[in-house]
């Protein structure tokens, strides 16, 4: 099987280059399965059931996120039109598994693409975020009910050693452990001893003529002056970053993972 996972999409510019390129991908590297984060997708904060919609029929799967899934307060009443129906797309939007329980929505879903089952889970880190539960426990919970061999987890995290610490914590448990959050990418994708497909973050989808994706003269004031500021998204030189993880669907190993990033512009861009 192979595993499209893209990155934090950020506001429309985000939304836009996901519709212009997600076809060409699929292609490409003859995905089978997609899974984007889709925390950013409202103008930055947050995502409203229509965004969700929006992206489910752009063809990915499984949306996750991470602490900026509240912005919207609509989405809670979205996470609870999911009661019954283990498919709708209320219920393959993730909130971070490791919220307190009874929060609306669920950071673990698992469907099946063609006869392959598989599991997605939603993870949020706790070094400078939210004070939530313990991510590792947690996921070694949700492990124990899990009978899919293809697991892929998004830690959405701020700190790189939580996020390393957790690839080798589930290595061999899991078939993928991608990172979310910096809206950074880093160069540390690797397929580690036991068959854990890694990366520390995937980076953003959306505009990197900005700081993560808000207008850069916003934030460098804010840094100057420490005054209250209404961040607005960023608009140019929009990228989508994602990984392509292909695994043994028997087995729920990793065979390899690939960093992508395609754009409008810029050298170095790897499709
Ligand atoms: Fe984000
Ligand atoms: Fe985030």
């Amino acid at each position: 099987m192979r595993i499209l996972f893209i990155g934090d999409i950020f506001g429309r510019p985000g939304r836009n280059i996901v519709r212009d390129r997600l076809p060409s991908l699929v292609k490409d590297h003859s995905i089978d399965l997609v899974i984007a984060n889709g925390e950013n997708s409202a103008a930055g904060f947050g995502i409203t059931p229509q965004l969700a919609e929006e992206l489910f029929e752009l063809g990915i799967d499984v949306l996750t996120s991470g602490n900026h899934i509240w912005d919207k307060r609509e989405i809670i009443d979205f996470f609870q039109m999911a009661d019954g129906n283990p498919h709708s797309p209320s219920r393959r939007l993730l909130r971070p598994a490791n919220y307190a329980p009874d929060l609306p929505g669920h950071g673990l879903y698992e469907g099946r693409k063609g006869e392959i089952e598989y599991a997605v889970i939603n993870l949020q880190g706790r070094v400078f975020m939210p004070s939530n539960d313990d991510p590792f426990r947690k996921t070694d919970q949700l492990l124990r009910d899990i009978q899919s061999k293809v697991i892929l987890v998004d830690i959405h995290a701020e700190a790189t050693s939580e996020k390393i610490s957790l690839g080798w914590y589930l290595d061999g448990k899991v078939t993928a452990v991608v990172g979310t959050h910096t809206h950074v990418p880093t160069a540390d994708e690797r397929v580690l001893p036991n068959g854990t497909a890694y990366i520390t973050d995937v980076g953003m989808t959306g505009p990197f003529d900005g700081v993560i994706g808000v207008k850069k003269e916003l934030v460098v004031g804010k840094f100057l002056n420490n005054m209250p500021v209404r961040f607005e998204a960023a608009s140019g030189d929009v990228r989508l970053c994602a990984v392509v993880i292909d695994c043994d669907e028997k087995t729920g190993r990793a065979r390899s993972i690939e960093r992508v990033m395609v754009g409008e512009r810029g050298a170095g861009l790897r499709s």
